[in-house]
């Protein structure tokens, strides 16, 4: 992904949901946390299952799969199986416009 991509409406992203988004073939998921839209990997690095239907607690997101649970703003393993971060990504702000930029 480079540069940043118009991906939502700010008034469409809520902590409520999580919403996968397609940018640039990279499936992302976005939703908000403390009040700011976030930005990360649908696609768990363990096998790809896919994390944007799972719930969000606080900072972390439990894959369905086999339970790996990921921090959603460092990306960090926090419990594997998986072994590799999760790719986050930069969110800007413009107007209502959300955009997602590189990891
Ligand atoms: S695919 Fe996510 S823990 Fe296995």
């Amino acid at each position: 992904m480079e540069g940043f991509s118009k991906v939502a409406q700010r008034s469409d992203i809520t902590s409520a949901e999580l919403k996968i988004v397609d940018v640039d073939g990279v499936q992302v998921v976005l939703t908000e946390l403390n009040g700011a839209p976030i930005a990360f990997a649908n696609l768990c690095t363990h096998e790809e299952c896919d994390l944007g239907y799972g719930a969000l607690d606080g900072e972390e997101i439990e894959c369905d799969c086999h339970g790996s649970i990921f921090n959603v703003l460092s990306g960090e393993v926090l419990q594997g199986p998986a072994t590799e971060r999760l790719p986050v990504f930069a969110v800007r702000v413009d107007g209502d416009d959300v955009l997602v930029g590189p990891a």
